[in-house]
């Protein structure tokens, strides 16, 4: 049983007389503990795709599991709380909050979410700033630190919650290329260590290499899964 399922997900915007056909019936099996990306060329359905996965849009048709659940016909609140529970974000441009130093960014997830296990919350965002490498960071603002210590941050706040799955929509474009393979290994590495499944979309061919799972899209439709586990 495949931990995300998309089953014949079609995805249209209307934009006044004109429908944008940006998905057109897309199956796709994500397995738990996976390291999948999304590639293709700009315009070709990889945001939209990894909206639908994260929960933060509906689909036109089509359904969409995640672990046993239906997700796309739960409405905004319902959606919220599962994207809560559930998944954590990483963005293209960090989408850091300035005024929080880069301990309260990764604490900001947990204040947000029903958080049980509270008194552990600061000796896990101090061991997650570790595992990513800006422990030594932990007090500056992120105008004081690099865009790839910037990334590491997100990549621990996007793990803070512990999600089952991580969306991250090109984490890479906004650096340089051996950041970029740093930040990618550094998901790789943190997918093993918290037992999460990354979906990421990339531009960077360069950087496709390191994904176990590699979809791509091409005008809406998916035209290639290759399973690179095969080669290891
Ligand atoms: N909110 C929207 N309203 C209307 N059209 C949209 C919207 N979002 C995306 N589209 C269109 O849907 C298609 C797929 O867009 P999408 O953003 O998923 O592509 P992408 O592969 O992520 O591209 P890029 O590499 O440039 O980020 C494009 O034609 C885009 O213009
Ligand atoms: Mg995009």
């Amino acid at each position: 049983m495949p931990f995300v399922k998309l089953n014949n997900i079609s995805k249209t915007y209307k934009m006044g007389d004109v429908s944008i056909h940006a998905l057109k019936n897309v199956n796709m099996e994500i397995e738990s503990g996976s390291f999948v990306s999304i590639v293709g060329p700009s315009g070709s359905g990889k945001s939209t795709v990894l909206n639908l996965i994260g929960c933060l849009d509906q689909p036109t048709s089509g359904s969409i599991q995640i672990e046993n659940q239906e997700v796309q016909d739960l409405n905004k609140k319902k959606r919220a709380d599962f994207r809560g529970q559930n998944l954590g974000f990483v963005f293209q441009n960090f989408n850091l909050i300035p005024v929080l130093s880069v301990y309260e960014n990764v604490e900001y997830p947990l204040l947000m979410i029903k958080n049980e296990d509270s008194n552990n919350n600061r000796e896990r965002i101090l061991s997650l700033l570790d595992a990513v490498g800006v422990l030594e960071q932990k007090d500056k603002r992120p105008n004081q630190i690099s865009g790839g210590q910037m990334q590491r941050v997100a990549v621990a706040r996007a793990l803070v919650t512990q999600p089952k799955i991580v969306i991250a929509d090109e984490p890479t474009a906004n650096l340089d290329h051996d950041t970029a393979f740093k930040i990618i290994n550094l998901m790789k590495r943190m997918k093993d260590q918290e037992q999460t499944t990354f979906v990421f979309s990339t531009h960077d061919p360069k950087i496709i290499g390191e994904a176990e799972i590699i979809y791509t899209l091409e005008d809406g439709n998916l035209i290639n899964r290759e399973d690179r586990r095969e080669y290891v």
